[in-house]
């Protein structure tokens, strides 16, 4: 009897306690939306919502209920959530002045902490600059095409009868980063010695101003090979899977554009404000997360007619069902923008080629898996 007693008040103290912060939130301006239970806020249904086969339940639901806007505490943190393109770009677009990147502490630890993603301020805009200088048209045109074409091709003929494309996908960062290292000592020690010198990114990293050592220039391009490999593998995979199922847009490189923005595997990115900020008549206060989703834009029936479905003809120009472009960031925007973005379009577009001219496939359903069997040389 007191047990229950005990009980029924604690929970009523506990409704009490969130009616009157959830009044409080109203009053400093936040958004609508639930902050859910202490602590763990609504990650847990985050997560279930991605487990399922349909993961957008947890945006469509909030949508819904509070407009495209909105509060939520996810890992740990409070976060406004914008499945709104304006307001995205808004984040992204001032990155440095009014935001600034955050990404958990489980991403710090793969990327180590001198990746790009972790940098800040005018060391950023350098690096950022310099990995752009390495992966832009003219580079990839002039050198890079031809290894592209050659390493897809030397993997693709190392298919055989079966292959699941993601299995081979995770490699051990320790691994990886070993190797790197034996590369950069190896270099510096050439340089030292007067030997040639390339043009190369290493070569650029070697040289800058700001003296890397050799740990620093070794996580720098592990964080590049981690942020160019899984996203550009996976959304291989996904685009393989949508051409199959759509065979006349084989001929169509519009595959690239609509996988992009229908299975994109980053389907958004954490900002921290830097200042209280106030957009569209909210307030964010100083310190709190945002997730600007692209998926949720990608998949707004507002911006592109039968959003959910799979439709590379859209992106043809006169198509109906097509979207203004600055709703479309598979890569972000701003001065964090991913700068792998054209390398990533062109291995994908160089990978569709020599698989559609090269192989006849069929399509297996699976369970649970990237559904992607048994691939016959034609
Ligand atoms: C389909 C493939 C890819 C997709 C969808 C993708 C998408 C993205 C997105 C959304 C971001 C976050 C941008 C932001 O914070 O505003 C990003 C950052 C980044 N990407 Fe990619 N990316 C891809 C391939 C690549 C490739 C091939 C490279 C290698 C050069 C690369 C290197 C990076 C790096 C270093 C960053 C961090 C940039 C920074 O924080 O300044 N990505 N990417």
């Amino acid at each position: 009897m007191a047990f229950s007693f005990i009980l029924l008040l604690s929970s009523v103290a506990a409704a009490f306690l969130l009616f009157i912060r959830r009044i409080r939130y109203r009053r400093m301006g936040l958004p609508p939306g639930s902050l859910g239970y202490p602590l763990i806020g609504e990650t847990l249904q985050l997560i279930k919502a991605y487990k399922t086969e349909n993961p957008e339940p947890f945006i469509d639901e909030r949508v819904a209920r509070y407009g495209s806007v909105f509060m939520t505490h996810l890992f740990g943190e409070p976060t406004i959530f914008s499945a709104d393109a304006e307001m995205n770009r808004f984040v992204l677009q001032n990155e440095g002045k009014l935001f600034e990147g955050s990404y958990p502490a489980s991403i710090c630890n793969l990327l180590g902490k001198h990746s790009l993603v972790l940098m800040k301020g005018s060391l950023h805009k350098r690096m950022h600059s310099l990995t752009m200088s390495f992966a832009n048209s003219s580079i990839i045109k002039d050198h890079l095409m031809l290894d592209i074409d050659r390493l897809v091709q030397f993997n693709l003929d190392s298919w055989s009868s079966r292959v699941l494309l993601m299995e081979e996908a995770k490699k051990a960062r320790r691994k990886v980063a070993e190797e790197l290292t034996v590369v950069v000592m190896k270099r510096r020690t050439e340089e030292e010695e007067g030997g040639e010198r390339k043009k190369d990114m290493l070569a650029a990293l070697l040289a800058a101003d700001e003296g890397f050592s050799d740990e620093e220039i070794v996580d720098f391009l592990v964080a590049i090979l981690v942020a160019g490999y899984e996203t550009t593998s996976t959304i291989m995979t996904l685009a393989v899977k949508f051409v199959t199922e759509t065979p006349l847009a084989l001929a169509q490189l519009k595959v690239v554009n609509e996988t992009l923005r229908i299975a994109n595997i980053i389907g958004g990115v954490f900002r921290r404000a830097m200042t209280d900020v106030e957009i569209k008549g909210y307030k964010i206060p100083k310190g709190w997360k945002v997730f600007s989703s692209f998926r949720a834009v990608h998949l707004d029936p507002n911006h592109f007619k039968d959003a959910r479905t799979f439709n590379p003809w859209r992106w043809q120009s006169n198509s109906v069902t097509r979207s203004p472009s600055n709703v479309f960031a598979p890569f972000g925007g701003g001065p964090r923008i991913c700068p792998g973005y054209e390398l990533a379009r062109v291995a994908l577009s160089v990978f569709l080629h020599r698989l559609v001219t090269g192989f006849r496939f069929t399509y297996l359903h699976m369970q649970d898996s990237i559904p992607l069997d048994r691939f016959q040389k034609g």
